[in-house]
């Protein structure tokens, strides 16, 4: 499905919100987006812009399960097996994402719908751009990277240390790379994960689900045909510029650092093109970046335990915490189970394991297994002086190191269950005992009715 088909979808099943009123693209149609978080938007008149703006559209689990026409707790399976098997590229002629070209003296950034989110902000930014760049050797990589905007006509983009910061680093500091905006959900989602370098996550994305590539106008890469907007230009580490200040998925701030510039040489969009705006630090932002580390945490702890469910909270950012289910056979094996979650996803700091009658994604249960099922001093790993996520205020910077702590909430064994396990109470019908409102109704009519007579 392509990105506006599942607005389209998202409107016919009454899910969509659409905002007809004039909106600004400074602050406005970002705090909108906020107070509606986990709602879809559709803003169908930007001030400053003729493009419409979408938000939300990915904000929470429902919305991707109703993507790929699949049950919630099927996700991770989903995502496994296209980590596992990913699927070649399917290249088509068809490019509605070439409808529009405009060319490089036509470019003005000015009249794209980019947001500025809050006041802390270094800039208009693009926070929903998966780059597409090509190595010599190695092939295409897909990542995201947020691109703030400096002038009509080029960004400084935010790469961290990983593939496109390798890429840059084998061409001597300078790329032709694709932004592409307003993707399928399957490229959303396989643009924010790490496979081993080499890999292109297009085959992840093809795996999830099928869709057509065309070969991109400007840079040497293939983008999808159906993408809403394709940002295309050269990113060089040999000119530096402020990128920074951005307001992160911890919902605090990041600070400002020198990083590549993208200039831009050819922008090619859809007729009637959506913009894509993921709202910095919401739930369609903490979704995509912790949904795909899910599957990796499920495949490593699934090497040292039957594992049965990874859930990465809200709560932790959507990148810090998770909480993984499994079916425990010894007390040890819950430390090579923290282990192998710390492998799965080298961000993640904080891991909580439970047993298979506590629900993964009830917080509320998970807080009960912490209050009832652990001693903190048999139960707690702690690892001192790890590499962890550049996102975390508390970790040092800019080394990253942290401490990460594990926490066995499991029931120890050799203990009677039935000490740990919540005792219920006997099943009734409960409408048997309550009387329903209109009854009431009914019922207070036919009295005021025999006092008057
Ligand atoms: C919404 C979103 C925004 C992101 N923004 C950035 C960013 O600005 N810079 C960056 O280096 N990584 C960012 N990431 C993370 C990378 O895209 C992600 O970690 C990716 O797996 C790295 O790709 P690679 O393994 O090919 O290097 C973002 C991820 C998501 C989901």
């Amino acid at each position: 499905m392509d990105f506006r088909s599942f607005i389209q979808k998202l409107d016919k099943s009454k899910e969509l919100i659409k905002v007809s009123k004039p909106v600004s693209k400074r602050f406005e149609a970002a705090a909108i987006l906020k107070a509606l978080d986990g709602k879809p938007v559709l803003f169908e008149n930007i001030k400053e812009s003729q493009f419409k703006v979408a938000g939300n559209v990915f904000s929470s689990k429902h919305y991707i399960a109703d993507y790929f026409g699949c049950d919630e707790r099927d996700l991770i399976k989903i995502m496994v097996n296209a980590l596992n098997k990913p699927k070649e590229l399917n290249i088509i002629k068809k490019s509605p994402c070439q409808d529009i070209i405009v060319e490089e003296k036509d470019v003005d950034l000015d009249k794209l719908p980019i947001l500025r989110h809050t006041k802390i902000d270094g800039g208009n930014y693009i926070t929903s751009g998966v780059f597409i760049a090509k190595d010599k050797e190695l092939g295409m990589n897909a990542s995201f990277h947020r691109c703030m905007q400096l002038d009509k006509k080029t960004f400084s983009v935010r790469v961290c240390e990983r593939n496109l910061y390798e890429f840059l680093q084998r061409a001597s500091g300078e790329l032709n790379v694709a932004v592409c905006i307003g993707n399928p959900a399957s490229v959303l989602l396989a643009g924010a994960t790490s496979p081993p370098i080499g890999q292109f996550e297009f085959e992840i994305a093809s795996a999830l689900e099928s869709f057509g590539v065309v070969k991109a106008q400007f840079a040497d890469v293939y983008v999808p045909s159906s993408s809403e907007f394709i940002i295309e230009g050269t990113l060089t580490m040999n000119e530096l510029a402020n990128e920074g200040m951005f307001l992160d998925l911890t919902g605090t701030r990041d600070f400002v650092r020198k990083q590549p510039i993208l200039k831009v040489k050819r922008i090619t969009h859809r007729k009637n093109a959506i913009w894509h705006a993921l709202l910095p630090g919401g739930n369609e932002h903490g979704l995509l970046m912790g949904m795909p580390r899910e599957p990796t945490i499920f495949s490593e702890v699934s090497k040292v335990a039957k594992c049965l469910n990874v859930n990465i909270t809200q709560g932790g950012c959507s990148w810090l915490h998770a909480v993984v289910q499994v079916q425990k056979e010894s007390d040890e094996q819950i430390k090579r189970v923290i282990e192998a979650a710390f492998k799965g996803h080298s961000s993640l700091k904080h891991v909580f394991v439970v047993d298979a009658d506590i629900d993964a994604n009830n917080m509320q249960e998970v807080e009960w297994a912490f209050a009832t099922r652990l001693q903190g001093d048999k139960q707690i790993h702690i690892f001192p002086k790890q590499k962890g996520s550049s996102l975390d205020p508390s970790a040092e910077h800019p080394s990253r190191i942290t401490c990460k702590v594990g926490f066995d909430l499991t029931i120890p064994m050799g203990r009677d269950k039935a000490d740990f396990t919540k005792v219920n109470y006997e099943r009734i019908e409960l409408d048997k005992y309550l009387v329903k409102k209109d009854e009431a109704k009914q019922r207070r009519k036919r009295v005021s009715g025999r006092k008057t007579r």
